[in-house]
């Protein structure tokens, strides 16, 4: 693995690989004794995170992971506003002088092309960290590690993947992932103004992982395995005026299955009701949780 751009890089094999490494990554990192061989593991590597988007748990996980493997981190957010950006650089220069600091870059970026060109002059490894309405290929990584830990598969699945699929980036990578798997159906569920993109349908057919779109929230949710729910991109909308029809709340708790994994890659708004956290289903906190660690097992396995 040289770069990780976008989830149809991978097959079953380099997942395994990946999950793998993050089950040694979980274990070390519940002893004290794990946590310092760890911390000496990758000594005077140097990572850099760089973001013309905002990030809370992207930026911090990837950096608390560099930080946990013992690596140094250059860091800049808002690089739209901070970096030489603002200047007129272009993103292949910038992306030549930060590999001149760091042995891995970590970029978030608002273009759907912008880590391929970055990887295109960079002689380190680029990390895709969100590429905007395109890929966000690590957040599909600890979706599917998630859902392997509290489901035990990555196959058989019914899937419900919610919300505004057409400015998603983390919908549209864990789409992709899941259907490298055996006997997996997606069900997506979004309004027509919103729904999934032609190309991601077109590699679900050609995958022959089968599909089926509906605004019917209700119906959708009752057989599913997992639901996964996403955000009015609202910033990437040109009508403002939509609003997300689709509110997992008490209701949809009734009608959900009792081994249900509810699912969201966050930040959310109002589609995921607060009151929902408490239920055993929701999951989304411990996504959080994995974030760290499969971005750990990443960083160790691009800069070995
Ligand atoms: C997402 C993103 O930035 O694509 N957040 C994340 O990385 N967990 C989802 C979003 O912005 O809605």
């Amino acid at each position: 693995m040289q770069h990780v751009l976008s989830a149809r890089q991978f097959d079953q094999a380099a997942i395994a690989d990946i999950f793998e490494r993050t089950d040694f990554m979980q274990e070390r990192l519940a002893s004290a004794e794990g946590r310092r061989q760890l911390a000496v593991s990758h000594l005077g590597e140097v990572a850099a995170t760089l973001f013309y988007e905002p990030s809370t748990r992207t930026r911090l996980s990837f950096e608390s992971a560099a930080a946990r493997l013992g690596m140094g981190i250059i860091s800049t957010e808002n690089a739209k506003e901070y970096s030489s950006s603002i200047k007129g650089e272009s993103l292949e220069d910038s992306i030549r002088t930060v590999s001149a600091y760091a042995g891995v870059i970590i970029m978030r970026h608002g273009d759907e092309d912008s880590s391929e060109r970055a990887a295109a002059v960079s002689p380190v490894p680029v990390i895709n960290a969100g590429a905007g309405k395109g890929e966000h290929p690590t957040q599909s990584l600890l979706d599917l590690y998630t859902i392997r830990q509290e489901t035990g598969r990555s196959q058989d699945l019914r899937v419900v993947i919610g919300g505004d699929l057409a400015h998603g980036r983390t919908a549209r990578s864990l789409a992709q992932l899941l259907s490298l798997y055996p006997n997996n159906h997606l069900t997506f569920v979004s309004t027509s103004e919103l729904q999934m993109g032609q190309d991601i349908l077109d590699h679900l057919e050609e995958r022959g992982t089968t599909y089926d779109q509906t605004d019917d929230m209700f119906s959708a949710i009752r057989e599913a395995d997992v639901i996964y729910w996403t955000r009015l991109q609202k910033e990437r909308l040109a009508d403002q005026s939509l609003v997300s029809a689709f509110s997992i709340n008490q209701a949809a708790l009734q009608v959900m299955k009792p081994e249900a994994v509810i699912m969201h890659p966050l930040p959310r708004n109002h589609e995921i009701e607060a009151s929902v956290d408490t239920d055993p289903r929701a999951k989304y906190f411990d996504q959080v949780q994995n974030g760290l660690v499969v971005r750990m097992a990443l960083l160790d396995m691009l800069t070995a």
